[in-house]
């Protein structure tokens, strides 16, 4: 079979609570979803709706009460925890509101950490951040340190960095949140040129309905639960 037919991502009755001074507060129930590969997707929902925790439970980055939740193919939360962490850094980008980016290194440094991490060869490593800071429009600043940048352009730089090990899925919390309309455009449309090419799927939390119009689906969080409207 087509291994591109498989969803990237699936949840099977994902539920979540938070303790909250002993009482069980029920944030995510029986979520059922499926993201296939280069699939961009909007979350959207009212703030302290679950967002936020469905892209953590989503990336392994918290744990979940029960149901399962499978990234290409493998059942993240029956790995050791070790395991899950390496796993999900070769499977998942993750890019945030606040760009997370490394103030004492440069753009390109910061890009190139991933791979570095991974002790691939430096040169290699080198032209591939440098093609993905291309890619996204900011080859003539690769040499600048974060303060050096303006808004639109560290949280470019932070998805050219979830990007350049090609995760199957980037997981994307308000990347744009900071930024005004025009430069939340401008950064996404940055990201969909720089996908378009490599069957990345997008899941993105946002409150923007510009940029949710612009995904192939729409789902809503309502009460613990999803919608697709
Ligand atoms: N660690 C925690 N302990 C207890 N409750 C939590 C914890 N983290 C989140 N919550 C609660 O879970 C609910 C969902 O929070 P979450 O951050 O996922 O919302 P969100 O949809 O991302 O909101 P926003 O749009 O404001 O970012 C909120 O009511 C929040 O108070
Ligand atoms: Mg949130």
């Amino acid at each position: 079979m087509n291994k591109n037919l498989h969803p990237v991502l699936e949840t099977k009755g994902l539920c979540k609570t938070y303790d909250d001074n002993g009482k069980r507060l029920s944030i995510l129930k029986n979520i059922d979803l499926r993201i296939m590969p280069g699939e961009f997707v909007a979350i959207v929902g009212s703030s302290g709706s679950g967002k936020s925790t469905l892209l953590h439970c989503l990336g392994g980055l918290d744990l979940i009460d029960s149901g399962s939740v499978w990234v290409d193919g493998e059942n993240l939360f029956e790995l050791k925890e070790k395991d899950r962490t390496i796993f999900r850094n070769q499977k998942l980008g993750f890019v945030y509101q606040f760009h997370h980016l490394l103030a004492e290194f440069s753009a390109l440094e910061n890009v190139s950490m991933p791979l570095r991490i991974r002790r691939l060869d430096t040169t290699e490593v080198n032209s591939k951040a440098l093609q993905i800071l291309e890619e996204m429009g900011l080859k003539d600043r690769a040499s600048h340190l974060p303060s050096q940048l303006s808004g639109g352009e560290r949280q470019r730089v932070a998805i050219a960095r979830a990007i350049v090990s090609e995760p199957v899925c980037l997981l994307a919390d308000e990347p744009t949140g900071n930024l005004d309309d025009t430069t939340a455009k401008m950064v996404i449309d940055h990201l969909l040129k720089l996908i378009a090419n490599k069957n990345i799927a997008v899941v993105i939390v946002t409150h923007d309905m510009d940029i949710a119009s612009r995904c192939d689906r729409i789902l809503h969080l309502k009460n613990g639960q999803i919608f697709e409207k």
